[in-house]
């Protein structure tokens, strides 16, 4: 008789050896291309989540939590360790929104985005013609609104912190400033990538000026002093004193707006969060000045009607549904949404079953409308996609949704000479030339106009979305105007198409916002030939595109573990206990 372990069995084990070490390898290298670090992007676990955009970020997070701090102070110092680790877009020279909901249900918002310095005007970046400045509003000291993360951090602390010394929580921060973090291949290049730019824009030598290379050790001294005085002083660590004289002086030494009254006067304010329900779930986001919560309850409000499970996932009807909600509601985000402290925003119709049922009238289900027979308001969509967002839940069932911004890559480039920090160009989320079309063939609004002390429009759209009155998800992505869809097909993606987050998170996606008339999708697409030929025939336009968000995402599953993924498309990373 034959031996048919050796005929059959072993040669399937050699086969199997072989293929999971290619899996391995193949899986290995593509890890150790994008970071060094032994990245995580889905964790499941019992008690506590951390995901963030950069693993240290995670860690500084799980370090506090493992302290006994709530997420409250986790997010604080995740806030503070990614403006060391992750300074494109994490920030002490920017600004953001925090969505917290406690284990008792408590929930709230805080807005922490950057203002219009004093002396801003509404034409602060046209010419003698009444022409906009190409780049005054993006790049340079100019472009820089007053930033409110430090005073957002200490109000939040104040109010819901656990750990009592707040300097505790800036501890991670400043040891990675101070003992230097090694660099990825990724981050090597993105700081490589901008290097033109940080000799442009600055007035004074900085750590950032030079070539970067993978595996360098890269420390932070001048930030690290900076973070120090932050803990040791607090406000007036950072809004007076040394800090603040560094970051006037900066403005001064170029065409820089704020003064130390600018910075004095910053306050974060606590607003009402937005809560509205979608069948069995509560969905709690921001409101103005962030156009995303009432921009995704409006897309969510207009698809309840529709048997979107019994739609394919993206099929031509779940695409075609989606775009042409999404092109109604940018064009309402266009007329109707700015900064709610100076400009009346109709959030009540805006989000009535009444008005939205309107606004479909014109919903044709073969066929797209075109953008141009829209009726709206003249926005400018013009947020940059570099943006961070972090997602946290400690051990007691506290949430946090964070989303925190520079606005473009590094802001406006500018580093406080000194201080070592980025500034933001938030300045550029105004609509820098209300109701005429700027240079870009964009088109602004007075809602959105430019005043002192106004915050501009944004569409961060940190989340946390309750299943039968339970937590459920926390969520949000940076994306600039495509946060709002991507955080609405993350969440649909699991409501609706039943997937696991995971899959919900890396699956690939689509955008469409009214102007320009177009649905963009990722070009690793898994979008078939056939689909993009449905859609175009049906009258969408559609257009390949770089990667769409990087979600960091929290799944309460039904047996009440945690599970934390980070977006495939970073070197995000999840780590929970
Ligand atoms: N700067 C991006 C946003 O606020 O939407």
């Amino acid at each position: 008789m034959p031996n048919i372990k050796k005929i059959y069995i072993y040669p399937f084990i050699l086969t199997t050896i072989l293929a999971s070490y290619i899996i391995t390898f193949s899986s290995c290298k593509q890890e150790q291309h994008l970071s060094i670090y032994d990245i995580q992007k889905q964790v499941i676990e019992d008690s506590a989540m951390v995901v963030t955009a950069h693993p240290l970020a995670t860690k500084a997070g799980i370090e506090i939590l493992k302290q006994g701090g709530n997420a409250i102070d986790a997010a604080i110092a995740v806030q503070f360790a990614l403006t060391v680790v992750y300074p494109r877009a994490g920030n002490i020279g920017g600004g953001g929104f925090m969505i917290y909901r406690s284990k008792d249900n408590e929930v709230n918002t805080l807005d922490f985005r950057e203002k219009a310095p004093l002396s801003a005007s509404k034409n602060m970046y046209l010419d003698s013609l009444g022409n906009v400045i190409e780049g005054l509003s993006r790049n340079g000291h100019l472009a820089v609104g007053v930033p409110g993360v430090v005073d957002g951090m200490i109000k939040a602390h104040q109010k819901y912190g656990s750990i009592k010394d707040f300097g505790k929580l800036l501890e991670p921060a400043i040891r990675y400033a101070q003992e230097g973090i090694i660099l990825s291949e990724g981050e090597a290049q993105h700081y490589n990538k901008y290097q033109e730019d940080f000799k442009k824009f600055n007035t004074q030598k900085n750590v950032f000026y030079s070539k970067k290379n993978k595996g360098q050790l890269f420390k932070q001294p001048e930030l690290a002093a900076t973070l120090i005085r932050i803990k040791e002083k607090g406000e007036a660590g950072f809004y007076e004193g040394t800090t603040a004289d560094l970051l006037v002086a900066e403005m001064q030494r170029s065409n820089g707006i704020i003064t130390h009254e600018d910075l004095k006067k910053y306050d974060a304010v606590w607003r009402t969060p937005l809560q509205e329900p979608y069948k069995n779930y509560t969905i709690i986001s921001m409101p103005p000045p962030s156009s995303g919560g009432i921009a995704l309850c409006q897309l969510l409000n207009i698809i309840e009607e529709f048997p979107l499970s019994e739609y394919q996932f993206h099929s031509k009807e779940h695409i075609h549904l989606f775009a042409e909600a999404e092109r109604r509601v940018y064009a309402d985000r266009a007329t109707h949404l700015g900064d709610s402290d100076f400009w009346t925003v109709p959030k009540d119709s805006l989000l009535s079953d009444f008005y939205l049922d309107q606004r479909m009238q014109s919903f044709n289900p073969n066929k797209a409308t075109p953008s141009d027979s829209i009726q709206a308001g003249n926005i400018v969509i013009n947020e940059s996609e570099e943006t961070t967002h972090f997602s946290i839940v400690d051990v007691q069932g506290n949430a946090v949704s964070i989303t925190t911004t520079l606005n473009s890559n590094y802001g406006s480039k500018v580093v406080v000479g000194g201080a070592g920090f980025f500034l933001n160009n938030e300045m550029d989320d105004f609509s820098a030339k209300p109701g005429v079309p700027n240079q870009f063939g964009l088109v602004g609004n007075e809602a959105n106009a430019i005043a002192p002390e106004k915050r501009m429009l944004s569409s961060m759209t940190p989340t946390i979305i309750l299943k039968d009155d339970q937590l459920f998800m926390v969520v949000g992505t940076p994306g600039g105007s495509t946060i709002i869809t991507s955080v609405f097909q993350t969440f649909t993606n699991v409501a609706e198409f039943g997937m696991n987050l995971k899959d919900a998170v890396h699956s690939n996606r689509f955008h469409a916002q009214w102007l320009p008339d177009q649905i963009y999708i990722e070009e690793e697409s898994s979008f078939s030939k056939e689909l993009i030929n449905e859609l175009k025939q049906m009258g969408h336009q559609i257009e390949t595109r770089e990667p769409i968000g990087r979600v960091d995402a929290i799944l309460v599953l039904p047996d009440g573990q945690l599970e934390g993924v980070a977006d495939r498309r970073g070197e995000d990373h999840a780590e929970g206990y």
